[in-house]
């Protein structure tokens, strides 16, 4: 296989344990957030809605009415109720079949889910998330899976990840206002050096995980580890000089900063992954002139006018750039889907849903590729309506 794996930081490497915090080292205190909300009792409509919709589609799950009874009941003694493991993998997977932006949504079933509700130290969520990019990367055969940490109690705030990826690039802005690595990492770059992490003058390097034991205390942060990093290194199949622009990007997509929600009860740890679309990387990440912003330099190599719009000079840019980030994960053996194909799975997947009486709500502007949208089939039509209140969901975090 031909993808690298990266070496980890020095900072890491004097660190007796891989998983043990390095911020305690850190100097100067990073500001500390008070959270402005509490978590409240869980919701008892809720509750009852999705345990009756998990009787409805698992019809062999038992006695639907005992089990209202008894999470409501649980709810009067403790504010919350505990989902079976069942349960819990149930509303994981329908959250990912809700998620009205994502055009993968046919595998929703096979979502490989975790069940980490027991851990709530920031070392046990760090270990954990590193073995979770390791059971995801799968030597390239990249499998979907989502680990569940603890979820909120009332009064009790659970723990959070406090990057929006499990992996993601830094980036900062040099003295004389370029760009070094991802624009979109400044931030979490800024707080990882707050809390004592050091960066390089590297594009792509990793940001450390950080993670809140309590919110609004200081996180703690960890380099990730060797081993659980697969790199791809892009090369372009007809021209030589593309792989001399030293560009890669990471296999494993891992969203960790939205909150699971099943049943009213909330999992704000719960980082979860797909494989990746190749657009999402050759015509977003290294394309956005807010990103990488890398068409120029592609349409230079390239020999084309830049002197007019009117050449065509970005768009025929974007798609080297997008045959060259598909050719190298296919060359590494790294699951990546073409946008072609992955239209017609979610077309297929809408007619499944349909065989099942079930809408596919769907939000047109996010399932379009951002390259040549009226080649694929998902272009032409429109989809069922986005309602924000259908649960379970993936939801943006409050805090
Ligand atoms: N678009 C995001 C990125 O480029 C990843 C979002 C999730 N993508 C996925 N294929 N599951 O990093």
């Amino acid at each position: 296989m031909v993808f690298s794996l990266r070496r980890r930081h020095k900072a890491a490497a004097v660190s007796a344990c891989p998983f043990s915090p390095a911020s305690t080292s850190a100097s100067g205190d990073a500001p500390r957030r008070t959270p402005s909300w509490v978590p409240q009792v869980t919701d008892r409509r809720e509750a009852e809605n999705f345990v009756r919709q998990f009787h409805h589609e698992q019809p062999g799950a038992g006695d639907v009415a005992r089990r209202v009874r008894e999470v409501l009941a649980e709810i009067d003694r403790t504010g919350t109720y505990e989902h079976t493991p069942d349960e819990l993998s149930f509303g994981a997977r329908v959250a990912w079949r809700n998620a009205a932006r994502c055009i993968g949504r046919l595998y929703w079933r096979s979502l490989v889910v975790r069940d980490l509700r027991h851990v709530t130290s920031a070392d046990g969520i760090a270990a954990d998330c590193f073995e979770h990019l390791r059971l995801a990367g799968n030597a390239g055969r990249i499998r979907p899976v989502i680990s569940v940490f603890a979820p909120d109690r009332p009064g009790r705030p659970a723990p959070r990840i406090v990057n929006d990826q499990l992996v993601r690039y830094a980036g900062h802005r040099t003295a004389e206002g370029r760009w070094i690595g991802d624009p979109r990492g400044a931030a979490p770059t800024a707080h990882a050096r707050d809390l004592g992490w050091k960066r390089d003058e590297e594009p792509f390097q990793v940001l450390p995980l950080m993670v809140e034991e309590r919110p609004g205390a200081r996180p703690e942060w960890y380099e990730l580890p060797d081993g659980c990093v697969m790199e791809v290194p892009l090369r372009h199949p007809d021209h030589e000089w593309f792989a001399e622009l030293g560009l890669r990007w990471y296999a494993v997509p891992a969203i960790s900063d939205m909150t699971l929600e099943i049943g009213g009860v909330r999992y704000p740890a719960a980082p979860f992954n797909g494989w990746y679309m190749g657009t999402e990387i050759g015509a977003r990440n290294l394309a956005d002139a807010e990103r990488y912003d890398l068409l120029p330099v592609v349409a230079d190599r390239l020999g084309l006018d830049r002197s007019s719009a009117r050449t065509l000079w970005r768009d025929r840019a974007l798609v080297e750039l997008n045959v060259a980030v598909l050719h190298s994960f296919q060359r590494a053996g790294v699951t990546m889907a073409d946008h072609h194909t992955e239209s017609e799975r979610f077309l297929r997947h809408i007619a499944q849903e349909g065989r099942h009486g079930r809408p596919v709500p769907a939000d047109w502007s996010w399932i379009v590729p951002p390259v040549s949208g009226s080649t694929t089939p998902v272009f032409h039509r429109y989809y069922d309506p986005v309602d924000a209140s259908v649960r379970p969901a993936f939801l943006a975090r409050e805090s």
